[in-house]
C-alpha cells in the first residue's frame, strides 16, 4: 500500500509541485513558537469562509431570486427542505461569526503591530478582504426579501444620492430601478453568489501568499527571520507550522464549533442580533418600518453616519472611518510593534478606542435620541482621534526594551 502511495505521489510531483507546496506552506514553513490565543482567528476565518460557501451552495439550490418568490423560497427551505433549517441557520449564523472572527483577527494585528513593515501589503490585502466581506453580507441580506432586507438596502443605496451631480443617477444604476425591486434582487443575487465569493477566495489566497513571503509576526513583535541558525538556515525561534500549529488550530476549531453549534441550535436569531425580527415579514414597499438599522457588524459605521447632521458629510465620515484603516501601517510611528513593549499612552488610547467602537456599535442599533446622538458624536471623535493622532502619541509614548528572542 505504502509503495503505491509513494509511487502515486511521485507521479503527481513530476507533474504538479504538490510536495513542494506542502513543504513550503506547511511542513517547512517556520512560524514563531510563541503564538497565543489571538493566532487562532486566521485559520478560523478560513474555516468560516469554506463553511459559508458550502452552506451557500445548498441554499442557492433551493432559493429563487425573484421578488415574488424569494421570501417564500426561504420559508420553503426552513420548513420543507430536508435539513434546510440547519443549512440556513448555519449560513446566517456563519455571517455574524465571520465578522466576530475577522474583527478579532484585525484586533490581534492592532495589538501586536502586525501591519508594520514588512507586513503593510498583507494588512492592505486584509483590508480589501474586509471590504469584500461587508459587500458580501450587504448583498446577501437583501436575498430573504424581508422587511429589513428591503428597507436596509433602500437606506444604504439612497446614500449614493448624497453625492453631488451624479448621485441620483448612480443610485438608480446600482438598484436597476427607481426603488429596490426585482432587478435589484437579481443582480444582488449574482454579486452574492458569484462575483464577491470569487474575489474573496482569490484575496484569501493572495493573503496567505503574502503572509508566507514575509513570515508571521508574533505577540512579541520580533522578526524571527533575523536570528537564524547558520547551519540549517531555520529561524531559532521558529517551529514547523505542521504539525505544531495544525494541531493547535484543531483546538481552536473545536471550541469554535461548540460555540457555533450553541447558537445554531439554541439561539439562531440571537435575540434579533443575528437575524432581525422584522425580517420574518415579507418586504412591503408600502410600509416603512419605524426603526431601520443594519446588523450589528455595520452599526459602528452606521452610528458615525447618523452622528453627522449633513447627509453628504455623514457619508464621507462613514467611508473615512473604514478608509483610515488602510493607513494604519504609516500612522503608527512607535519604535516597537507589540503592545507588550508599548507604553501607557498607547494602552490608554487603545482602551478609549475599544470603548468608542463598542459604544458606536450599540448606538447604531438604537433609535436616535438627542443624548444618544451626542454620545455617537463623542465616540466618533475618539474613533478618528485614535487613528489621526497616532503619529504623535505613538512617538511620544515611553516604550520598553524589546528582547532579542521571543518570550514563551
Ligand atoms: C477571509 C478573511 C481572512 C482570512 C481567511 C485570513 C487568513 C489569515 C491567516 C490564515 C493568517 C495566518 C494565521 C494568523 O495569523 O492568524 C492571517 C494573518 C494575518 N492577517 Fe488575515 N485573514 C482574513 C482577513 C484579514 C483581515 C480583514 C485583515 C486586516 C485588515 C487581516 C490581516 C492579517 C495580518 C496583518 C496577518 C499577520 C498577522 C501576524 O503575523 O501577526 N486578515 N490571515
Amino acid at each position: 500500500m505504502n509503495k503505491i502511495l509513494t509511487a502515486s505521489l511521485d507521479w503527481v510531483d513530476t507533474r504538479f509541485p504538490l510536495s513542494k507546496m506542502w513543504n513550503e506552506h506547511l511542513a517547512q514553513y517556520y512560524a514563531p513558537k510563541n503564538f497565543n490565543f489571538w493566532y487562532y482567528f486566521g485559520s478560523l476565518a478560513l474555516l468560516v469562509l469554506v463553511l459559508q460557501i458550502m452552506t451557500g451552495i445548498f441554499l442557492a439550490i433551493n432559493y429563487k431570486p425573484d421578488a415574488t418568490l424569494a421570501f417564500g423560497t426561504v420559508e420553503y427551505i426552513m420548513r420543507d427542505v430536508d435539513y434546510g433549517w440547519l443549512i440556513r441557520y448555519m449560513h446566517s449564523t456563519g455571517a455574524s461569526f465571520f465578522f466576530i472572527v475577522v474583527y478579532l483577527h484585525m484586533f490581534r494585528a492592532l495589538i501586536y503591530g502586525s501591519y508594520r513593515k514588512p507586513r503593510e501589503l498583507l494588512w492592505i490585502i486584509g483590508m480589501f478582504i474586509y471590504i469584500c466581506l461587508m459587500a458580501e453580507s450587504f448583498f446577501g441580506y437583501l436575498l430573504p426579501w424581508g422587511q429589513m432586507s428591503y428597507w436596509g438596502a433602500q437606506v444604504i443605496i439612497s446614500l449614493f444620492g448624497a453625492i453631488p451631480w451624479i448621485g441620483e443617477d448612480l443610485a438608480v444604476w446600482v438598484r436597476g430601478d427607481y426603488v429596490i425591486a426585482d432587478a435589484t434582487l437579481n443582480r444582488f443575487f449574482v454579486y452574492h453568489v458569484v462575483l464577491v465569493p470569487i474575489i474573496l477566495l482569490g484575496l484569501a489566497v493572495v493573503h496567505i501568499i503574502a503572509l508566507h513571503e514575509v513570515g508571521s509576526n508574533n505577540p512579541d513583535g520580533i522578526e524571527i527571520k533575523k536570528n537564524k541558525d547558520p547551519e540549517t538556515g531555520i529561524p531559532r525561534d521558529g517551529i514547523p507550522f505542521h504539525p505544531y500549529y495544525t494541531v493547535k488550530d484543531i483546538v481552536g476549531v473545536t471550541v469554535f464549533l461548540i460555540l457555533f453549534s450553541g447558537v445554531v441550535f439554541y439561539a439562531p436569531e440571537l435575540g434579533g442580533y443575528f437575524i432581525e425580527h422584522n425580517n420574518f415579514f415579507p418586504a412591503d414597499p408600502m410600509t416603512t418600518p419605524t426603526h431601520i438599522a443594519p446588523l450589528w457588524y455595520f452599526t459602528p459605521f452606521y452610528a458615525i453616519l447618523r452622528a453627522v447632521p449633513d447627509k453628504l458629510l455623514g457619508v464621507i465620515a462613514m467611508g473615512s472611518a473604514i478608509f483610515v484603516l488602510f493607513f494604519l501601517p504609516w500612522l503608527d510611528r512607535s519604535p516597537v510593534k507589540s503592545i507588550r513593549y508599548k507604553g501607557l499612552i498607547f494602552k490608554l488610547a487603545l482602551a478609549l478606542f475599544i470603548i468608542s467602537f463598542f459604544g458606536l456599535c450599540y448606538l447604531g442599533m438604537e433609535a436616535p435620541t438627542p443624548t444618544k446622538t451626542w454620545f455617537a458624536r463623542l465616540f466618533s471623535v475618539i474613533y478618528f482621534g485614535f487613528f489621526l493622532l497616532m503619529p504623535w502619541y505613538s512617538k511620544w509614548d515611553k516604550t520598553k526594551p524589546v528582547p532579542e528572542r521571543v518570550t514563551d
